[in-house]
């Protein structure tokens, strides 16, 4: 199994490419199985998440082709991905298939809406939480679905269709805020989507979902509106920029010391973790095409955190941020409020020399002068890449096992490093 090595202490100089986001990856890709006709995805991150997304979408009889490098793609830059679902041909995701991967549980919606049936495995638990899909079943039912659950399936059906209807969600969630929207776009009538996830990825795969023929507004407010159509046509879309990449490079650039200009990246979506680096002392420059992150190397201020939906500081940062604090001068306290195991990262944290305290959903960060390097193993991707940021700033070599979960997520991560001067290394057995 692979290893990432890093040896810590070099600042990072240079430009950094930010891909297409996977959590706006994923949930484009499913939308093709809408419509009879292609979807044209550009700017497709190459990770591992992509590629098991697709198997799946094969399995319902979707055609992909990844059309070869076009002009002014590189291989850290992304892919352009030709999906049709001319037949779907299989209404089952069977367990195999989805329990590698949660978002695959995200086809029930399209395959509910385009076929009247759908049967999915349910996804089970995962190492940051138990993660149920209760408010993904209440909106379909709200749709007009029925719902039954056998032998670890969920059996979805709607044999004359899905008919418009109220959806309230008790709490913010994406994936299923992602559902609602699949399925209420062919349904018979209008649906508003009440405390409705407000992530730019949902932004924009109702940017795609418009393009192919629906009626949809509000995307981006706690209030979506969709006016039912009876089919959907193909169209061409680019994944838009992963606000988590560049929120993962700002902090290792505010870890380690040095000016990095992360290209493509978007201020706009990731203005909470940014007004945060600014206030401990990072400098956070918009650009015409990115975002210029420097610090100078006499480390940063404590500070304090509380994770929340967009656009509050996103959970998927949360790992990151902590290992950043873990060198910072004082004090910090970080609060966990959407999963509630999420901190599998502070045992490994704790292994390169950094002092956190855990008390129920809230990590107390006592900053050090110095972290040393250490064998680490981290169980989900953000904690994975936690331990990569701490690695740039400790003393000696930092070794990373597991690095599946990083290909989960980051594309080109140690290509990326390396041009802005980091010492880091791939090691394959
Ligand atoms: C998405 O997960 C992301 N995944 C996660 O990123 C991200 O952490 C999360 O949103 C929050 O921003 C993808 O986009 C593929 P939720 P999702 O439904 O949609 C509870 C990463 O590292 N809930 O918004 O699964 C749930 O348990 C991943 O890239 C219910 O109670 O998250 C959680 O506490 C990790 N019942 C909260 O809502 C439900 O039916 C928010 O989860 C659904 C969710």
């Amino acid at each position: 199994m692979d290893r990432i090595s890093i040896t810590g202490g070099a600042k990072l100089h240079g430009s950094i490419p930010i891909s297409g986001a996977k959590n706006a990856a994923l949930p484009l890709m499913t939308a093709a199985l809408l419509t009879d006709d292609g979807v044209t995805l550009d700017n497709v991150p190459r990770l591992s998440d992509v590629t098991q997304l697709l198997r799946i979408l094969s399995n319902h009889g979707v055609d992909h082709k990844i059309a070869g490098r076009l002009a002014g793609q590189t291989t850290e830059t992304g892919q352009t991905i030709d999906l049709s679902a001319r037949q779907i041909v299989d209404t089952t995701a069977p367990y195999e298939l989805v329990s590698r991967m949660r978002a695959s549980f995200w086809v029930i919606g399209p395959l509910l809406a385009r076929m009247g049936l759908a049967k999915v495995s349910l996804p089970g638990g995962c190492a940051i939480g138990t993660r149920p899909v209760d408010l993904y079943l209440q909106a379909l039912e709200r749709l007009g679905a029925s719902i039954e659950i056998e032998a670890g399936y969920v059996i979805a059906a709607a044999p004359k269709g899905l008919k418009g209807a109220e959806i309230f969600f008790p709490k913010v969630t994406v994936g299923a805020t992602h559902t609602a929207l699949m399925a209420a776009v062919l349904a018979d009538g209008r649906s508003v989507i009440h405390n409705a996830a407000r992530e730019p990825e949902v932004v924009d795969l109702a940017g795609l979902l418009n393009k192919m023929g629906a009626r949809i507004t509000g995307a981006g407010t706690a209030t979506i509106e969709i006016q039912g159509v009876s089919r959907l046509h193909g169209a061409r879309h680019s994944v838009l920029p992963d606000r988590i990449e560049t929120g993962t490079y700002a902090m290792a650039v505010a870890m380690t010391g040095g000016d990095v200009v992360l290209e493509n990246a978007r201020y706009d979506l990731l203005k909470s973790a940014f007004d945060v680096l600014q206030r401990i002392g990072v400098t956070v420059e918009k650009q015409e095409n990115g975002v210029r992150i420097a610090r100078n190397g006499a480390g940063v201020s404590s500070a304090d955190v509380t994770t929340q939906p967009f656009p509050g500081f996103p959970t998927d940062l949360q790992a990151q941020f902590m290992a950043l604090m873990c060198k910072a001068n004082g004090v910090s306290h970080i609060r966990e409020t959407i999963f509630e195991n999420r901190f599998m990262h502070v045992q490994e944290l704790a292994r390169l020399g950094a002092r956190i305290k855990l008390d129920g959903d809230m990590a107390v960060i006592e900053g050090v002068k110095s972290l040393t390097g250490a064998q680490v193993m981290a169980t989900d991707l953000r904690a994975s890449v936690a331990m990569v940021i701490a690695g740039l700033a400790a003393e000696g070599e930092t070794v990373v096992h597991r690095v599946y979960h990083l290909d989960r997520g980051f594309e080109a991560l140690e290509k990326k490093l390396q041009r802005c001067g980091a010492q880091v290394e791939r090691i394959s057995d």
